[in-house]
């Protein structure tokens, strides 16, 4: 039964968060002159209509994008990714988000592929819809989690895939960990990224052991919270779990990070982190 609903909650603090790295992740990969696959395993609508009731219930997206997509102050790293967001909002006025299919869209060339899974048949209607005349583009009605058996390794023996989970299910990290192992079996010179929700110290521990367990290469963990870690109200933060980062994204990200934790923690409680699960 899927109940989780991307359109509450998109362009949220963890959406900014989890893009403007997932976009770093991508011009990396665009930097070599060989194409690559990106393979989004829960790929939700693709754009997001901020002025739908959903969105305007919540009205997380304020909290935000709402506080960074107009700031001229934003640092170099985070520059493109703002580009995307403004693209899609030229009058000035915030009403459209775009989710990781859309943002990868912006960011391949003309060779780069695109393999976008989404479980709901409603929202991979929608997002069959957004990408109808895209091209190198194939759209699965599909767990995601499967998609790792059928699409890794990927003909182009580069890319990225990106575990973005809808977490309304038990068990769901250890889903993950074994999703991730698979495709490292599969694909080991592959780029992974794996977003999560920060939940309880404990449980975050057992998750950093249980990836360092499976023999990872080297992999960086960045996370990024709004609140302190006995926050139960809602979610305080989330991270980013990167297998085979691009080089540099260990220097790179702190400073990024740490501007996005001042542009989007209010009370600025909370902080941010940047360190290798596995070292390299
Ligand atoms: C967090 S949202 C994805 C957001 C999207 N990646 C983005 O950044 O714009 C999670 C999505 O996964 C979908 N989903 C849930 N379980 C799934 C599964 N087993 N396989 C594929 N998609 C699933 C949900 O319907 C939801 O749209």
């Amino acid at each position: 039964m899927l109940s989780y609903r991307h359109q509450f909650h998109a362009g949220n603090v963890s959406d900014v968060f989890k893009h403007a790295i997932l976009t770093r992740l991508l011009l990396a990969l665009a930097k070599k002159d060989k194409p690559f696959c990106y393979l989004d395993t829960h790929a939700g609508l693709g754009r997001y209509d901020l002025t739908h009731p959903w969105s305007q219930k919540t009205a997380e997206w304020r909290h935000g994008i709402g506080r960074v997509w107009a700031r001229a102050d934003a640092p170099a790293a985070l520059q493109r990714y703002l580009e995307i967001i403004r693209a899609e909002n030229p009058d000035g006025h915030l009403h459209c988000y775009p989710g990781s299919p859309w943002i990868a869209r912006q960011l391949m060339r003309p060779d780069d592929r695109l393999v976008l899974c989404e479980l709901n048949k409603d929202d991979c209607a929608a997002l069959k819809t957004v990408f109808a005349s895209a091209r190198h583009t194939a759209i699965h009605n599909q767990d995601g989690f499967q998609a790792i058996r059928g699409y890794l390794p990927p003909k182009e023996r580069r890319g990225l895939t990106f575990i973005d989970a809808a977490f309304d299910e038990a068990d769901e990290f250890g889903r993950i960990t074994r999703a991730v192992k698979e495709a490292c079996t599969r694909f080991a010179t592959g780029m992974i990224a794996v977003w999560y929700p920060l939940m309880a110290p404990a449980a975050m521990q057992a998750f950093a052991r249980s990836l360092q367990s499976i023999g990872l290469p080297k992999t960086l963990q960045l996370e990024l919270s709004v609140y302190p870690e006995d926050w139960t109200a809602h979610i305080r933060g989330s991270g980013m779990i990167v297998v085979n980062p691009p080089f540099g994204l260990d220097r790179e990200a702190p400073p990024l990070l740490d501007w996005l934790w001042r542009a989007l923690s209010a009370e600025q409680r909370g902080g941010t982190r940047c360190v290798w699960l596995v070292p390299e």
